[in-house]
């Protein structure tokens, strides 16, 4: 059985706690953490994702007076690392390599880094810098006005750059349409993405100086940004709508360039005689579904190797740093937090939940005063912390209230002590960890660490295998075990410590 544990070092992963807790994931680590990014978006508990994005016309990555917008931006940089994707042969796509390729022409502007570097700290051993980039699109699309966009998880990063060929305001018909045949989209999807990609943002003379000229910078618009719908920061279809009445911004600065050879977007809108933009034009608010399908294309454009998990969803029921560790007397102790979400229009509750450890008699949980707020609706934290007199026979827990009863597995054979876990960065990272078995025999421990890598600011991971560990006494039952890891360099975000079985499957992991 998989289960999981995570003990928080960094606030900006789980945005819980500053102090080390370990916890049970649900459905697993790494739908649980994606979850948390995508769900606990603001108010109590949150990630802190959401905030680069909130407003929508936040810039994160500097002064706001520079004309940016950070949810344009992952946007863009997402249709840049997808559009070179080769899908006859099954290669390039949502890989990341766009974190290799800053310097190429094609890739002119400061989205790519700012948003890697703001990517950087959430990456971990099982969230890649290409899940990211593509929960980034989900949450600009789901925040910004847009409709939901299902997500996937499972992303792997590549570890260099791929294949040229993003079309360019210059680009002809031919060579544009090719590239995103390449990548799977054929003209009618190719116009639809660019409309939907287009409703957000600007294009800037800083970057863009042969489309946007130098009239456009001011004191407030440092970069030069002209917008291309009049709602710079709504996800809506506004920008079809003034493109074909000629109103607004007209389609925006790749309609009506001062340089003809730049006006992109018009030589593609018109390539079919703007049959596309008209029947866009038409969906009136389908619009958004419609970006709905082709976005959610372009972040499942993958290489062929890899299988994307099931949609993650917001859990209405979801244990939060659910965790085993011993007290300060050698007990065993099974805390953490129940999270709530209580889908809007509906109040969230004000009675109690309980919680149910093996068969004894059901606590009584109170929620914090402070809830969440999202999109997804109100979560409200309830925080439990009950000894555990028999390890071995604690497979499950229950919560019930609020018309549910919901049980959820756990496995007691080993875990990763969070009381006895400790992670310190100065010129490198140390970690000094322990693990408690009930088998006597020493675990197999793998430690993985994401690094900073020459040529992307996307990380890469580092792995420790077979990690030594030494016996060091006993407490509840449980063998205790040390052990050490000297990086050699600093973590980028949480690492994690994994307990294996002797097929080498996860028993247990903790984060870091
Ligand atoms: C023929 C195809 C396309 C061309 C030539 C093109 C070109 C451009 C250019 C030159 C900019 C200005 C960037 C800057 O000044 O920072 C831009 C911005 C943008 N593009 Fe595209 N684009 C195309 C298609 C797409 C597609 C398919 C999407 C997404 C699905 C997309 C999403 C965006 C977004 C969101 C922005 C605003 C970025 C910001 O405000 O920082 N583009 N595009």
């Amino acid at each position: 059985m998989w289960s999981f544990k995570r003990l928080l070092a960094l606030p900006t992963i789980l945005g819980l706690l500053s102090s080390a807790y370990g916890a049970f994931f649900y459905p697993n680590t790494q739908a649980s953490l994606l979850e948390h990014i995508l769900v606990d978006t603001h108010g109590a508990h949150s990630s802190g994702f959401a905030d680069a994005i909130t407003p929508c016309t936040n810039y994160v990555s500097g002064n706001q007076s520079m004309g940016r917008t950070t949810a344009a931006q992952w946007i863009r940089v997402a249709f840049h690392d997808f559009v070179t994707a080769d899908v006859a042969s099954g290669t390039g796509g949502l890989d990341a390599s766009i974190g290799f390729e800053t310097l190429r022409e094609e890739n002119s502007g400061s989205a790519f880094n700012d948003s890697f570097t703001f990517f950087r700290p959430y990456v971990n051993p099982v969230i890649s810098t290409a899940d990211i980039l593509a929960l980034s699109v989900v949450m600009s699309v789901g925040n910004c006005g847009g409709a939901q966009i299902p997500f996937r998880a499972g992303r792997i990063d590549a570890t260099g750059g791929g294949a040229f060929g993003v079309p360019a305001p210059e680009t002809d018909i031919p060579t544009t349409l090719g590239f995103f045949s390449g990548a799977g989209f054929n003209q009618v999807d190719s116009i639809g993405l660019t409309a939907c990609g287009h409703t957000l943002g600007s294009v800037h003379h800083g970057g863009f100086p042969t489309v946007v000229g130098p009239e456009a910078v001011s004191s407030d618009n440092l970069a030069g940004g002209i917008h291309f719908d009049t709602t710079v920061a709504n996800f809506d279809p506004l920008v079809v709508h003034e493109y074909l009445n000629g109103t607004g911004q007209r389609g925006g600065p790749l309609v009506t360039s001062f340089n003809v050879s730049s006006r992109s977007d018009l030589r593609l809108y018109e390539s079919d005689n703007n049959l596309t933009m008209i029947a866009l034009g038409e969906q009136g608010t389908g619009f958004l579904n419609t970006c709905v399908g082709l976005l959610q294309r372009m972040i499942e454009t993958v290489p062929k190797s890899i299988v994307l998990s099931d949609v993650v969803t917001p859990m209405e029921v979801k244990p939060i740093n659910a965790s085993l560790d011993f007290d300060s007397k050698g007990n065993l102790f099974f805390s953490g937090y129940i999270r709530i979400l209580t889908p809007t229009p509906s109040s969230p509750p004000s009675a109690p939940a309980f919680l149910t450890i093996a068969s004894t008699t059901p606590i009584p949980l109170t929620p914090e005063p402070a809830q969440g707020q999202s999109i997804f609706g109100t979560t409200a934290f309830y925080p439990f912390a009950t000894k555990v007199i028999d390890a071995g026979s604690f497979a499950h827990f229950s919560v019930t209230g609020h018309g549910s009863h919901i049980t959820f597995p756990v496995q007691t054979s080993a875990f990763v002590v969070p009381s006895l876990t400790s992670v310190s960065s100065t010129s490198t990272t140390i970690l000094n960890f322990t693990v408690a078995t009930r088998s006597r025999v020493a675990p197999t421990v793998k430690v993985q660490v994401p690094v900073g890598q020459q040529g992307t600011l996307g990380p890469a991971i580092k792995t420790f295998d077979n990690v030594a560990v030494n016996n060091t006494g006993r407490k509840a039952g449980y063998e205790l075990w040390a052990g050490s890891v000297d990086v050699g360099a600093l973590a980028t975000g949480a690492l994690s410590v994994a307990i294996l079985d002797g097929e080498g499957k996860e028993v247990d992991v903790g984060f870091f």
